[in-house]
């Protein structure tokens, strides 16, 4: 609230511990839990996680019984459809938020190799948000140009690696909690996307219906955003190699799926 007047804005904020304090919301940002620790993976988190998550749903289903909500909480994809079962939303009103983390994280890195504008790159990391996501060196361009004109595979292997390790990387320097700060700038741009009705194309976490073969189930895709949430799953052409890899990233989502009971 302090910061407003230097992001000229004239948002007003209330701290709140009830949850009447939400009634009739357009959208609930659900980031509640704990964080990871050094040495700990998102799924260690899942048990404590979800007890939280039921309680909090349930708070939220009270005096929000309809809106939007996007789900932050790890391990993410799993807590997302939780958060969903729970809520009984509409599946295109629940959205996880990790994709644009990820897809920022694997930017910010190839825009620092290669000294240039992270504007200038596109690129998106699909799949759950943990050890198994997918960083897509073959969907990453620098203004139109393959990666591969840029870097040989063993630079580009170095950095979906750190990609893929970023969130420890933080987890590690705080050592007591994880990143927050590249998390709510996602957020703030999906909330934005939404309540503009903007129909921006992001990755997160959505709920397939058999879309890339997945059913059931929440993941890592490109969605388009706009005012009912997701508005479409956008299907991206793979090739082999990737949708392998996007395979093992669902198999990991579908186990700690099995692991709460959900399938
Ligand atoms: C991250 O990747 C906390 O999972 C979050 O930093």
């Amino acid at each position: 609230m302090q910061a407003t007047p230097l992001y000229a804005s004239n948002c007003q904020i209330t701290g709140t511990n009830d949850y009447k304090d939400i009634k009739d919301s357009d959208i609930v940002v659900i980031a509640a839990g704990f964080a990871r620790k050094p040495g700990m993976s998102r799924t260690d988190l899942l048990d404590k996680n979800a007890v939280i998550i039921k309680e909090v749903c349930q708070g939220i289903k009270k005096y929000m019984p309809k809106g939007i909500a996007i789900v932050a909480t790890n391990p993410l994809d799993t807590i997302a459809y939780l958060a969903y079962k729970m809520l009984g939303f509409p599946h295109n009103k629940v959205i996880g938020m990790a994709g644009m983390l990820d897809t920022s994280r694997f930017k910010a890195f190839i825009a620092q190799k290669l000294k240039i504008s992270a504007n200038d790159v596109e690129t998106i990391v699909l799949g759950g948000h943990g050890k198994f996501m997918v960083p897509m060196p073959e969907h990453t361009q620098i203004k139109g140009k393959p990666i591969t004109n840029y870097l040989n595979p063993k630079e580009i292997e170095s950095l979906v690696k750190r990609t893929r390790n970023a969130g420890a990387e933080i987890v590690a320097l705080l050592k007591t909690g994880s990143a927050y700060y590249a998390a709510a700038a996602a957020i703030v741009d999906m909330i934005e996307a939404i309540l503009q009705d903007s129909k921006k194309i992001v990755p997160a976490s959505a709920y397939l219906n058999g879309e890339y073969g997945y059913t059931d189930m929440f993941i890592g895709v490109p969605v388009r955003l706009g005012k009912l949430g997701v508005e479409e799953v956008i299907e991206l052409e793979l090739a082999k190699n990737e949708k392998d890899l996007l395979d093992v990233s669902a198999r990991h989502v579908e186990k700690n799926k099995q692991l709460l009971g959900l399938s």
